[in-house]
């Protein structure tokens, strides 16, 4: 996903955007599930998905998890009505439920205590003071337990650079043009985890390609390609909106190869078993 939670967007679109992010980018939440698990000591079973949105970590955390019910929490209806039929269409409702709340209010009232794993995909940003966020999830785990954080980093590259249309360094310039009007949001953690008392606090790079060869690819393409063609107006030149036009032609009519790479940020973070 880029900048999709920020650009003006129909929501079905946001929403298809997102699953879209999650199912190619997979490998990305499969790899932070690895290092939660080996942070964790052991099986957990409570997880909260902070900021779920249509709920792909939800789905993969109940499927990865089996033991645990999982905790949904999202401020919009839509999402969680595409949080509980996902859930529904992987066949682990029975562990996910649901909470329409506030992660800026009383989110934690409806919750239990001892949370063993927290996990925080592309939303801590959303929130209106993360610190506090921060804090009352450090409150919420048991001593030992873990929260998880995943940010974009912003690093994306199209391959090939002109996106098939023949200007070379299109692929650059939007990245750039984007940058320059603050998208994607990236954000490091590692400072704020830290003065939360959290140890320790790992972060690593993670990355994945999504290619117009696969039918998922070409639209995932395509919608970003959407999102973002409304930000670079007005940054870019009339020549190159119009490449990037013609290269949203091509994902449509299905002959695009363009592939783009999109770079994520893992932060592990533990609660330490006892607290200074
Ligand atoms: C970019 S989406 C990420 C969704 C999901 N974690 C994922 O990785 O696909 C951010 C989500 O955070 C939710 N959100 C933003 N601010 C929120 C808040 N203050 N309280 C609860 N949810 C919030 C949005 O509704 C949206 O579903």
């Amino acid at each position: 996903m880029t900048h999709a939670a920020h650009a003006p967007a129909h929501n079905a679109e946001l929403e298809e955007l997102l699953d879209l992010d999650a199912r190619l980018g997979a490998s990305v939440l499969s790899r932070a599930m690895d290092d939660a698990s080996q942070a964790l000591k052991t099986e957990p079973r409570t997880i909260v998905d902070l900021g779920a949105g249509t709920g792909t970590g939800t789905v993969a955390l109940a499927n990865r998890f089996s033991k645990a019910r999982v905790h949904s929490i999202d401020a919009s209806v839509g999402m969680l009505d595409r949080l509980r039929e996902a859930s529904a269409a992987a066949g682990v409702s029975e562990n996910v439920q649901a909470h329409l709340a506030d992660l800026d209010g009383e989110w934690i009232a409806d919750l239990p205590e001892g949370i063993d794993l927290a996990w925080a995909a592309l939303s801590l940003h959303h929130v209106g003071d993360p610190a506090l966020l921060l804090r009352q999830v450090f409150h919420a785990l048991r001593p030992g337990g873990v929260l998880v954080v995943i940010e974009m980093t912003g690093e994306t590259t199209y391959e090939p650079a002109d996106l098939g249309t023949e200007r070379a360094g299109l692929g650059d310039r939007i990245v750039r043009t984007l940058a320059a009007r603050g998208y994607p949001v990236t954000a490091d953690w590692t400072d704020a985890l830290d003065s939360t008392g959290f140890a320790p606090v790992n972060r690593r790079k993670a990355s994945f390609w999504a290619s117009a060869d696969t039918r998922e690819g070409s639209r995932y393409l395509e919608l970003q390609l959407t999102f973002n063609r409304a930000l670079l107006g007005g940054g870019m030149d009339s020549d190159d909106l119009a490449a990037v036009d013609a290269a949203m032609t091509t994902l449509r009519t299905g002959h695009s190869r363009v592939a783009v790479a999109s770079g994520r940020a893992i932060w592990v973070a533990v609660r330490p078993e006892v607290s200074e």
